[in-house]
């Protein structure tokens, strides 16, 4: 349920302010350019980073952390309660550990070509969905970190001119992809990766 200031603005209930580091924040709005301002700094530090394995739990952690953690008190840290989205909380470090093994078998092997790697990592780590919330942001991140540092790939079209964070046709067509590729059906996601899943504007 959505609550609305005289304004119009969407407020923020309780349960999604749980653990904000701003005590004046009300709205949706200025929690997005809050968020948005967190995720500008952890791309800069992004940028700076030379080296080092990004497969790995630590460092997953840390790309949540530098992209959420000057707005939320648990960036970083995993979910400890169940959401309509996700794995039980108890399995997250272990699925995750096998997630990243399997990404650097798929590699090191040639098992899928770059883009169907990117496609396969970001969509389990989003059906995992270690943290309380960004997951979707953090893990559009970690596969493009993913394509760059193991197959010298360019980043994948996410949003593709739109938000993906907003109501639109791109975002309509990510998360039905998303749905596809949880009952097994990794097409739609391919198509999405590759720029021409649904409206390409
Ligand atoms: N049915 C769904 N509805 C919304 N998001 C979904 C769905 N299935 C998977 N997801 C993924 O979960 C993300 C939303 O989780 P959330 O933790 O709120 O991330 P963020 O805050 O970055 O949007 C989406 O971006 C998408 O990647
Ligand atoms: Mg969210």
């Amino acid at each position: 349920m959505k609550f609305e200031d005289p304004e119009g603005a969407t407020l923020l209930d309780p349960d999604e302010m749980y653990g904000l580091k701003f005590d004046h924040i009300r709205t949706r709005a200025e929690l997005d350019e809050l968020e948005h301002t967190n995720i500008t700094e952890g791309l800069r530090w992004l940028a700076r980073r030379c080296g080092g394995n990004s497969l790995n739990e630590g460092f997953i952690r840390t790309l949540h952390k530098r992209l959420f953690g000057k707005v939320w008190d648990w960036a970083g840290t995993y979910r400890l309660h169940e959401k309509n989205i996700g794995i039980v909380p108890h399995q997250i470090s272990m699925q995750l550990h096998m997630l990243l093994e399997n990404a650097h078998l798929w590699a090191q092997n040639s098992i899928f070509e770059p883009l169907e790697a990117g496609a396969r990592f970001h969509h389990r780590l989003v059906q995992i969905h270690p943290f309380p919330n960004g997951n979707g942001r953090h893990a559009r991140i970690a596969a493009d970190i993913y394509l760059a540092d193991y197959f010298e790939h360019p980043p994948i079209a996410w949003a593709s001119g739109l938000d993906l964070q907003g109501d639109n046709a791109r975002r309509e067509a990510y998360i039905a992809a998303l749905r596809a590729a949880d009952a097994g059906d990794f097409e739609p996601l391919l198509k999405f990766v590759a720029g021409n899943g649904g409206a390409k504007m």
